[in-house]
């Protein structure tokens, strides 16, 4: 390999436009030649398999022809979500449910974590980084600290001794650059979390930041409703501020305790 010798004004130059892609989103180095994440043996791509492009194998068929064609994507996702009868179900009608266009640009469907039996379920906004890598919801910064949050008033995923905790997103696929899911998505989306929360039947619901109260409260402002119970689909729902709001701003993190004790004690009086 060449060396190459880079003035220090070269350096910085390109150290600033290195830091500029980052702030893009252009987060991961990628190699001279594309790799196919959904095909590790090298076959045919999955646009290829998608859209029959330059093949002769006939594209998949993601949607069942039952479905009326003229179908809005919310009315597809519920009637698609209507048929799951169980966990398993939903996850594989998501995973064939193919009009959110951020399942492109996601590697993984990021479904749920912790015990399914739970009698609490959290409700994030939608997967990052680390999450969209692991298939697996709020594993990164934020989520490490959600972790400690709840074991603080002994919850958690694991399956451990503590009271167990179960975990998903409003949606299920990475937005690019993390950005905020628009309306369209949460609104397409919506019909499936419903029915997650329905299978999960928790006691109470805990909604962290603004796109979770958006989607099951249908309103926003979570500085004023954190702390407030309020209902959703026949549960009790507290909503809160999103975890990575406290890595921001660790001063939320006095109400966000407030609340988390809230959760306990409504949880203890529900088994009094
Ligand atoms: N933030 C979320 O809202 N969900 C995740 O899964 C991770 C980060």
């Amino acid at each position: 390999m060449s060396e190459i010798s880079l003035s220090y004004f070269e350096y910085t130059q390109a150290m600033a436009a290195l830091g500029w892609q980052i702030e893009l989103g252009a987060d991961e180095a990628i190699c001279d030649v594309p790799i196919n994440r959904y095909d590790s043996d090298g076959g045919p791509s999955l646009k290829a398999l998608k859209f029959g492009k330059d093949s002769n194998i006939a594209p998949a068929k993601a949607i069942p022809d039952i479905l009326p064609k003229t179908q809005s994507a919310p009315d597809v996702s519920a009637l698609m979500a209507s048929k799951a009868k169980t966990l398993g179900e939903l996850k594989n009608a998501m995973g064939v449910f193919d009009l959110c266009a951020l399942k492109e640009g996601a590697r993984n469907l990021v479904f749920a974590d912790g015990i399914p039996d739970a009698p609490v379920m959290v409700i994030g906004e939608a997967p990052g980084r680390d999450e969209d890598i692991q298939g697996k919801p709020f594993v990164g910064p934020a989520g490490q600290l959600l972790d400690k949050m709840f074991a603080s008033i002994g919850m958690s995923r694991l399956g451990d001794e503590n009271t167990p905790l179960y975990i998903t997103n409003v949606i299920p696929w990475r937005p690019p650059q993390n950005r905020d899911p628009n309306i369209e998505e949460i609104t397409m989306m919506l019909p499936f979390l419903q029915k997650h929360i329905e299978l999960v039947a928790p006691k109470l619901l805990v909604l962290m930041g603004n796109t979770a109260c958006k989607a099951v409260l249908g309103a926003t402002g979570i500085t004023r409703m954190r702390g407030n119970w309020a209902e959703a689909f026949g549960v009790p729902v507290m909503p809160m501020f999103h975890p990575a709001a406290l890595l921001r701003d660790p001063l939320k993190k006095r109400e966000a305790w407030l609340d988390l004790q809230d959760i306990r004690k409504r949880l203890q009086a529900n088994d009094d």
